[in-house]
């Protein structure tokens, strides 16, 4: 991008590659810091309108969502958002890149440190895939968002994420009545269709967002127990 300034602010080299915190400055003169794991981009905290929609369209959906479960803490704005509602009293957070955790936790992510702080959070570092095999309690709402989606990985081994057996899990983990949304970058007619079978029935939402002034969308898949 032509005149726009970024540096890198932190990096990790993990078994499965880098991740890489990078702060660019927009036109606007407002700093931003962007995600980046394998030289792909992730998210940044410019645009984060679908991180937080993957919340809160859940939320909306349940009564009591006393206990939620988020898949990739990323730079927190889902989390952020579960939290704001007073309704959750336990929210379980499981990220696969420590480094990750250790940047919100000591304020290489500014946002971090006070998000975390919340008595009602904690934070796990485990691969959602074993963390929700092994799971022994249920969830009002589970929220997944831990990686670009079925046809974009950033990771090859995600692709288990948006499959039946890993979603019939999730209805496992799932108290009835419970909700389990799904982000994804682009459309995933088939994580739908596994959804609708698993679950019975399933929605899929656009949702616009602005990627560099770019007019795009990105898609969050639900489904209730
Ligand atoms: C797009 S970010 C999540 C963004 C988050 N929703 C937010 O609001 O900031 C994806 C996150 O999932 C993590 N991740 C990737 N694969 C994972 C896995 N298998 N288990 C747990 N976390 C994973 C990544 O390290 C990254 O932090």
């Amino acid at each position: 991008m032509d005149g726009v300034q970024s540096v890198e602010v932190a990096r990790a080299e993990t078994e499965r590659g880098e991740v890489v915190l990078r702060r660019r400055t927009t036109g606007a003169g407002a700093d931003v810091l962007e995600l980046r794991v394998n030289g792909v981009f992730v998210m940044d905290t410019l645009e984060t309108t679908s991180e937080i929609e993957l919340a809160a369209q859940a939320l909306a959906l349940v009564e009591e969502p006393a206990a939620v479960l988020v898949g990739g803490l990323g730079l927190g704005y889902t989390l952020q958002r579960v939290l704001a509602d007073p309704r959750v009293q336990r929210a379980v957070v499981v990220e696969i890149e420590q480094a990750l955790v250790e940047w919100m936790r000591d304020g290489t992510v500014p946002h971090g440190p006070a998000l975390l702080a919340d008595a009602r959070a904690s934070v796990v570092n485990a691969d959602i895939a074993m963390a929700i095999a092994e799971a022994r309690t249920h969830y009002d709402l589970v929220l997944l968002d831990v990686d670009n989606g079925p046809g974009y990985l950033v990771h090859q081994a995600n692709e288990a994420v948006y499959e039946p057996q890993f979603l019939h899990r999730c209805r496992d983990v799932l108290r009835d009545g419970g909700v389990l949304v799904v982000w994804s970058a682009n459309p995933a007619p088939d994580l739908l269709a596994a959804m609708r079978d698993v679950f019975g029935d399933a929605e899929e939402q656009a949702h616009d967002v602005l990627l560099q002034d770019r007019p795009e969308q990105y898609f969050l898949y639900l489904a209730r127990r």
